[in-house]
């Protein structure tokens, strides 16, 4: 098994709880990997936050492969070793052969794992992945990549036939072999639930303090993308604020002569 994803299942163990953040290109990656965060996830979030689509349902592979490879670089240079984490876009993991051919390139751009959106429905990708030896982690609950179908963003798990579905998917990709479970927006007992019920870790996003690690979208951490902010996520600097400052202030200074 890769060394970094043995050290990733060793935190449940040790019952020590991961970090996971967004990055999305050199700077960020760089900052984030000094500052010692456990995981960077080139997440198909980059859609929304850094080229202004309404969902994750317009990114490309390309997309994904440009930005990765940015972060590899950052991550090289930060001097340090999180692991990087790349997402399957939609329509690159239709099949097992798609999956297993996009997830390749991904690892070329840099990454050392993927992260595929699905459950139960996704068990033939993921054991196709683990039969190359390609890490991969799966993501239950809301599936971004599934907004427009579903008409919203949709909390999982109210009903006990959804969390009985949500409890099924963790274990049936934990035996397809995926190394960990992102858990989006999963009711906060379920998500525990479903962190008891299987030994790879769980990392929550909008899903309770339960699970085994968490993660957040960084412009969601550092108020960077103003015009839509998550009621669950807690913003820890005001970023959009401070550029809204120096950009007025130079511009004042320029036109002052
Ligand atoms: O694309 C993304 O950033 C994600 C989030 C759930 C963190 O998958």
């Amino acid at each position: 098994m890769d060394e970094r994803i043995a050290k990733f299942r060793e935190f449940k163990k040790r019952g020590e709880r991961i970090s996971v953040l967004t990055a999305y290109d050199y700077p960020s990656a760089r900052l984030l990997t000094e500052s010692g965060v456990d995981v960077l996830l080139i997440g198909d979030s980059l859609g929304m936050v850094v080229l202004g689509y309404p969902d994750t349902t317009l990114v490309t592979m390309e997309e994904m492969l440009h930005h990765t490879r940015a972060v590899a670089r950052g991550v090289k240079d930060g001097g340090r070793s999180p692991l990087i984490l790349a997402d399957l876009c939609i329509g690159s993991a239709d099949t097992p052969a798609e999956a297993v051919h996009n997830s390749m390139l991904l690892l070329e751009a840099g990454a050392h794992a993927v992260k595929i959106e699905g459950g139960a429905s996704h068990v033939a990708q993921i054991k196709a992945l683990a039969e190359e030896e390609i890490p991969v982690m799966a993501h239950i609950g809301m599936q971004p990549q599934q907004v427009r179908v579903e008409g919203g963003y949709k909390i999982k798990g109210k009903t006990a036939e959804q969390a009985r579905a949500l409890v099924a998917d963790a274990r049936a990709v934990e035996s397809a072999g995926a190394f960990g479970v992102l858990l989006e927006l999963v009711v906060p007992e379920v998500a525990a639930e479903i962190t008891a019920a299987v030994s790879i870790p769980t990392i929550g996003i909008g899903s309770g303090t339960d699970c085994d690690g968490q993660v957040l979208v960084l412009h969601d951490l550092v108020g960077l993308f103003p015009w839509f902010k998550p009621k669950f996520a807690t913003q820890r600097a005001d970023l959009a604020a401070e550029i809204r400052r120096a950009t007025a202030e130079y511009i004042g200074a320029t036109k002052g002569g």
